[in-house]
């Protein structure tokens, strides 16, 4: 009922034609894809990698978006200027952002509304930390990013969420398929709460966190599971298309 979504998520790799050179690798792999795939790539990429998607199934991110029109925010990008490069989807909230950059539930609830007030597709990222997940705080933690972070939203199911538990990213140790999906079951439960039940079984819940070709299959074999938000994989074109092509 739920169309799986498998999105790259470049991070800081990759100049405009590497990105290049990389999108030409993927897409002959990936034509066949029975989800939807999405790369999400630094934003001095678009341009160039914009181009190079033209006629492929391939949708274009990016990896972050302010929340004002326009004004006085030097360095910063806003959805309009994604729009023009026929950028779909913007990664919103990650925990490298939160960690890194001050990015709090309150900014990403403004840059969520503002993107989906533009008709982009937010990717919003909520996950625990190691400590939490120890101190089982793993729960009140989500509940608050998701109350927070998805306040006021109008139509939850044009938001895609990305279940990214911190200490799964870029580690190698990815959540065991029965964690991801117990802890995505719990998003959706709460979605359900918060907005309405109905609407949650529509909302789409990717998971991230050391996703490859190995693991991808079994996690997506799990109910709750509707794709993935992949790092290190996405990086190589046979790996991040051995996961786009999970069914197969
Ligand atoms: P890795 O797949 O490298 O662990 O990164 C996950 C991630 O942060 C995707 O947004």
């Amino acid at each position: 009922m739920r169309k799986p979504i498998i999105a790259g998520n470049w991070k800081m790799n990759n100049t405009a034609s590497e990105g290049v050179a990389l999108v030409k690798q993927i897409a002959p792999l990936v034509k066949e894809a029975n989800c939807d795939v999405v790369v999400c790539v630094p934003a001095i990429d678009i341009p160039a990698v914009s181009e190079a998607l033209k006629g492929t199934n391939i949708a274009l991110g990016a990896e972050n978006v302010h929340f004002a029109e326009k004004g006085a925010f030097t360095g910063e990008i806003s959805a309009a200027m994604l729009l023009e490069y026929g950028v779909k989807y913007v990664i919103i909230g990650h925990s490298e952002r939160r960690q890194y950059f001050g990015e709090t539930d309150e900014t990403v609830n403004k840059r969520t509304l503002t993107a989906l007030k533009a008709g982009l597709t937010p990717i919003v990222c909520i996950g625990e930390s190691l400590e939490e997940r120890e101190t089982g705080e793993t729960e009140a933690v989500l509940f608050e990013q998701i109350k927070v972070g998805l306040k006021d939203i109008e139509d939850i199911k044009e938001v895609v969420i990305a279940y990214e538990p911190v200490w799964a990213i870029g580690t190698g140790k990815t959540a065991t398929a029965e964690q991801a999906n117990e802890t995505i079951a719990f998003i959706r439960k709460t979605i359900g709460e918060l907005f309405c039940p109905k609407c949650a079984e529509k909302v789409r819940i990717q998971y991230g966190g050391s996703m490859n070709a190995g693991n991808c299959k079994e996690l997506m074999a799990m109910e709750e599971i509707d794709g993935g938000l992949i790092g290190g994989a996405s990086l190589k074109a046979p790996d991040f298309a051995a996961i786009v092509n999970f069914d197969k």
